[in-house]
């Protein structure tokens, strides 16, 4: 998974499009880019785009209203029975939150007659101050989980900052905590980091400088609100074919030298954390289908 496309919930048009924009996963939105209006709108057009898809074709997760807004049971009511991959789930404080949607998840699978776990749960965990304290909990936060995201729009409103970015368009310190922390909780709960949205749609190349920036620090996926940027996240993600040769090589060193603690490869030494940091990344190659 490298590319997850937003796609608003009420429009038809873009429903359509978003499923052939080349995106991993399509997320099917119900929250914020869905006037209050036209919630129920929204979630009549869901189902059947979630029943739609075909097998090859991208995953479907659906973003419900948050626990808070008292409109998730109605969001989930409509949806479960569609079967969606999983469920995104905004403004999440803690790993409760998870296990509290688990719980819901669990009720309606087994009404609608739905393998029990089978749908999974990616929340955005820096949505609101105490969350992006709180983001040390998803470890214990149960089977479901498949994957953790930030956001930095929910926070600045939250915290009233004027804008998250600076004037080279840099995130600021409160907001470089936020990637950060999501980077550590992804690691310790031991799923991918996902990469938050480039609002900027037309500026593709800063979207193609945060995906770099990303990409190196440790995010696996990036979310992205408009199909232009799919192609972008896609070939930034997909490990280059130096990088999948580097590590190959130096899986083979190793296992040519008795899996050992330590090997030179050209006047460098490599021990176990590069030959884990080799595997992750042969891993993400063979999920992009880039090596066999
Ligand atoms: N998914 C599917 N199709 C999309 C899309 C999306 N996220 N964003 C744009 N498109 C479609 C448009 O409908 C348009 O198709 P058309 O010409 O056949 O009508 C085409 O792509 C080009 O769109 P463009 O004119 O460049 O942008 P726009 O002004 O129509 O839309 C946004 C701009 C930001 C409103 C739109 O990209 C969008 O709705 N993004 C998702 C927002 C979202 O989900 N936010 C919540 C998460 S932060
Ligand atoms: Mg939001």
């Amino acid at each position: 998974m490298r590319s997850l496309l937003f796609v608003p919930g009420d429009s038809e048009r873009k429903l359509e499009k978003g499923f052939s924009a080349g995106a991993d996963l399509v997320i099917v939105d119900l929250e914020d880019s869905v006037a209050p209006g036209n919630k129920a709108l929204a979630r009549a057009l869901a189902p059947d785009v979630i029943r739609a898809r075909r097998a090859g074709g991208p995953l479907v997760y659906v973003r419900v209203n948050d626990h808070a807004t008292g409109l998730t049971d109605e969001d989930l009511a409509a949806i479960v029975p569609a079967r969606p991959d999983g469920i995104m789930l905004p403004k999440s404080v803690n790993g409760a939150d998870v296990q509290h949607l688990s719980t819901k998840l669990r009720v309606a699978e087994i009404e609608n007659g739905l393998p029990d776990g089978g749908i999974r749960i990616i929340p955005i965990i820096t949505e609101t101050a105490l969350a992006t304290l709180s983001t040390a909990t998803y470890p214990n936060a149960g089977q479901r989980l498949a994957g953790l995201t930030w956001g930095a729009e929910d926070l600045s409103a939250a915290i009233g900052a004027r804008t998250p970015r600076d004037e080279h368009k840099r995130y600021t310190d409160v907001f470089r905590y936020a990637r950060a922390v999501t980077l550590l909780a992804a690691s310790a709960a031991d799923v991918p980091a996902i990469d938050t949205v480039f609002i900027d749609f037309r500026d593709l190349d800063g979207l193609r400088r945060e995906c770099a920036e990303a990409e190196r620090d440790g995010f696996t996926a990036k979310m992205a609100i408009h199909p232009a940027q799919v192609p972008v996240i896609n070939e930034v993600f997909t490990p280059a074919a130096e990088a999948v040769a580097h590590a190959q090589a130096l899986v083979s060193a190793f296992a040519a030298a008795g899996n050992p603690g330590v090997v030179g490869i050209d006047g460098r030494m490599y021990d176990i954390p590069h030959l884990k940091r080799a595997e992750r990344l042969l891993a993400r190659a063979r999920a992009a289908g880039v090596v066999a």
